[in-house]
């Protein structure tokens, strides 16, 4: 009875440089920015039209490019050596069944393995983003946060708050221990709410040894988030390793699609990324094949 769901993702491909924003006429030639229609953006971050359709998101470095198909205004062309795949927020605190977690969430884990294998195998780096709070971070969370991750309304369950304990069987520990799971069962405790290095903020079930694996290996690189976003500030640790590596396109994948993708879209516009809000959607099934055929053996 596995569900065979295809973990869906937003593309958003970001920039070098300050964007030139302008008030000007349309009939104004706009410093810096190319005269050639088919390309947006300037000299430095620019996409560029396909003639058969799509987007060109390399800014010039094709060699060793990526064709993926996109379901609308695709196909698009990426450079592996500038995009990420960003997991968001895969953590037991949200998935795990013994605290409530979401099914689908945990449905779309496989294929987000295979998904992250892929990108990983195409030399493309996986960066997890979960929350992980510290006690500065809690005395400098908002009210709103702290009554949106608190269950009775009050600071008292919200961040840091101790979880208790959790049974789980030993053979298995993401799911939770009922009178009809064979063998033994541990006791876990599952820690303070959303703190860094707690069980109930660690990635779910086989994400966890993925991540682990991953980060040991170098293929990987975990971040921890103190706001929905972990792009909500200029100097987030995420902001920090992109802005580095000069990553310029972001694959996002996650659990909440409401709350957690779309707020590092709002928050990256706010910093002045360029976002294309309504612009690249897909799933793992639209584009495994294609990255697949794209791993260098
Ligand atoms: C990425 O690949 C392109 C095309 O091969 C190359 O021009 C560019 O220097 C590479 N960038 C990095 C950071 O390695
Ligand atoms: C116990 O857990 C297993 C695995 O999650 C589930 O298939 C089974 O239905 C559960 N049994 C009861 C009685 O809840
Ligand atoms: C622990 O596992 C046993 C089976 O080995 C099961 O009968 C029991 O109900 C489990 N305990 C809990 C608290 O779920
Ligand atoms: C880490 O590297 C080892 C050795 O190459 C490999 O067997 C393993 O699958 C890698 N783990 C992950 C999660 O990529
Ligand atoms: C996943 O993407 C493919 C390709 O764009 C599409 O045909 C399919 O309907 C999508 N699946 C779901 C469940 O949305
Ligand atoms: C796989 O690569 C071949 C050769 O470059 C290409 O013709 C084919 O369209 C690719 N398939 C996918 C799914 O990208």
């Amino acid at each position: 009875m596995t569900m065979k769901l295809p973990a869906f993702l937003l593309v958003l491909t970001a920039l070098l440089a300050p964007h030139v924003s302008s008030r000007q006429a349309h009939s104004k030639r706009l410093t810096g920015v190319p005269n050639n229609p088919n390309v947006l953006g300037n000299a430095l971050n620019f996409w560029t039209k396909l003639e058969t359709g799509g987007w060109d998101l390399t800014r010039g470095a094709t060699s060793g490019s990526i064709s993926l198909p996109m379901p609308q205004k695709g196909p698009i062309l990426i450079q592996p050596n500038a995009t990420a795949l960003v997991i968001i927020d895969m953590q037991n605190y949200f998935l795990h069944e013994s605290l409530g977690g979401d099914p689908l969430g945990r449905a779309i884990v496989p294929t987000t393995i295979n998904l992250l294998r892929a990108f990983r195998a195409a030399g493309m780096p996986v960066l997890w983003t979960n929350w992980g709070v510290t006690d500065f971070d809690i005395i400098n969370m908002p009210p709103s946060f702290i009554q949106g991750f608190s269950s009775d309304d009050t600071s008292l369950t919200s961040f840091g708050s101790e979880m208790g304990t959790v049974v789980v069987p030993e053979s298995d520990q993401s799911i939770a221990a009922n009178s009809t799971t064979p063998g033994p069962n541990i006791t876990i405790d599952a820690g303070r709410k959303l703190t860094r290095g707690s069980w109930n903020a660690q990635p779910w079930g086989d994400l966890f040894t993925e991540q682990t694996e991953g980060v040991a290996n170098g293929t990987d690189f975990y971040f921890n988030k103190n706001r929905l976003s972990g792009l909500w500030g200029p100097s987030t640790p995420l902001q920090t390793f992109l802005q580095d590596n000069s990553m310029t396109t972001l694959f996002f994948g996650g659990v909440n699609i409401d709350q957690s993708t779309t707020s590092p879209l709002f928050a990256t516009q706010m910093v002045d990324y360029n976002v294309a809000l309504d612009g690249w959607r897909t799933n793992s099934t639209g584009i495994l094949p294609a990255l697949m055929n794209a791993t260098k053996a």
